[in-house]
């Protein structure tokens, strides 16, 4: 029997562990623990991604919570390291880009642990991102690099990280996507927002180098407020631009736009995936509208996820109004675009299944 560790703590981990631990759950030679970091700890920030997602209770929650960086690395590694000591995994399985992610890699390779990290590879090349940091630190130290693209390898090899460590196994978060689309439908949203199919845009912000700074966050915004005179926009609002907006006084900017919460994966699901367009400083959102064949325009000056851009329909149009704008009036003219990027079929949990299989038991 081999122990397998999983670290989520942050909402975009959530959807990349759920189709891996349901791959896993049927080898009788593995045991599976989760643990929550509690990075994220509003009920619509984690919990309930873990109920609607069937991911088991996790087995040990950290409850590390906010903090700066350095407190809340701190928090994770303190606590990992005691999981890991009582639970001596034969593996630790970290993803994506999160302080968690990063947290857990250092523990785990200081106490000798093996670390598979899935969506390894991608880079920014922006060390002003703290997300290419922890891209950089846990691709260093992972015994298994997993792979969401080509290009991703690329990077990888150029680093002079051993071709054998690395394996393309294609996007886990596409599983996911492609799980739940059959229910993510307008008619779950529309007791709450009066929706028609195709005739809305999606609003996403929440990276500090875009709300934490006045002059940039009101860019976007006035941005913003210009698209939504021709479409109308919806808004999740994440916790940390909400007290942004607050903060910096920006209110005005947001008249006639729709805020809401945070929204569920499947209520999120249902938005984007029958939206007109997307806006967004995120990077998963970036994949899961080159998967829907929607339209995405990414409030960023670079990306990580240029496959998105080559064979989807991304565009990365930065934080400048008259950028944005331009980008808005070019994909209004796009049509549908399916362009999906190569073994983004939701069939990487099973591809990963079988590289961890061969790992722990070769
Ligand atoms: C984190 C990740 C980012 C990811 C994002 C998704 C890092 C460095 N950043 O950024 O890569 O894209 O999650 O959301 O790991 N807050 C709440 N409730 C919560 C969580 C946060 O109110 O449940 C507020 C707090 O004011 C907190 C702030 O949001 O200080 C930022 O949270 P934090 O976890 O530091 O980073 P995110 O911006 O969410």
């Amino acid at each position: 029997m081999k122990t397998i560790v999983h670290v989520v703590g942050a909402r975009p981990n959530y959807m990349k562990i759920a189709p891996l631990m349901d791959a896993l759950k049927s080898s009788p030679d593995i045991r599976q623990i989760l643990v929550n970091t509690g990075q994220h700890y509003d009920e619509a920030m984690s919990k309930g991604f873990l109920r609607e997602l069937a991911l088991p209770l996790p087995d040990r929650d950290l409850e590390v919570g906010s903090g700066s960086h350095a407190v809340q690395t701190a928090k994770v590694m303190i606590g990992f390291e005691e999981v890991c000591l009582t639970e001596k995994p034969d593996l630790v399985v970290v993803v994506g880009d999160v302080n968690s992610t990063m947290a857990a890699t250092l523990v785990a390779a200081k106490l000798r642990i093996p670390v598979a990290h899935v969506e390894a590879g991608l880079r920014s090349g922006d060390l002003a991102m703290p997300e290419e940091i922890n891209r950089l630190v846990t691709d260093r130290l992972a015994d298994l690099l997993l792979t969401p693209s080509q290009d991703a390898d690329d990077n990888l090899k150029a680093e002079g990280v051993p071709p054998e460590k690395i394996v393309f196994v294609g996007n886990i978060m596409i599983d996911t996507l492609m799980r739940h689309l059959p229910i993510a439908t307008l008619d779950r949203l529309r007791p709450r927002l009066d929706l028609k199919e195709r005739a809305y845009a999606v609003l996403t912000l929440h990276r500090p180098s875009n709300v934490d700074r006045p002059q940039t966050f009101t860019g976007i915004l006035e941005a913003v407020h210009e698209i939504a005179r021709e479409l109308p926009i919806v808004f999740p609002v994440h916790p940390r631009t909400r007290e942004r907006v607050r903060e910096f006084g920006l209110e005005r900017y947001l008249e006639g736009i729709t805020l809401t919460e945070p929204l569920g994966y499947i209520d999120f699901l249902s938005l984007s995936s029958h939206a007109r367009l997307v806006l967004s400083d995120s990077g998963g959102l970036q994949e899961e509208s080159t998967a829907l064949g929607i339209p995405c325009l990414t409030l960023r000056a670079n990306t990580e996820r240029p496959i998105t851009v080559t064979h989807g329909t991304n565009r990365v149009v930065g934080m400048i109004p008259a950028d944005i704008l331009a980008g808005f009036r070019a994909a209004m003219s796009d049509t549908h675009l399916d362009r999906r990027p190569p073994l983004w079929d939701g069939h990487t949990a099973p591809r990963i299944a079988t590289v961890l299989h061969k790992f722990l038991f070769a």
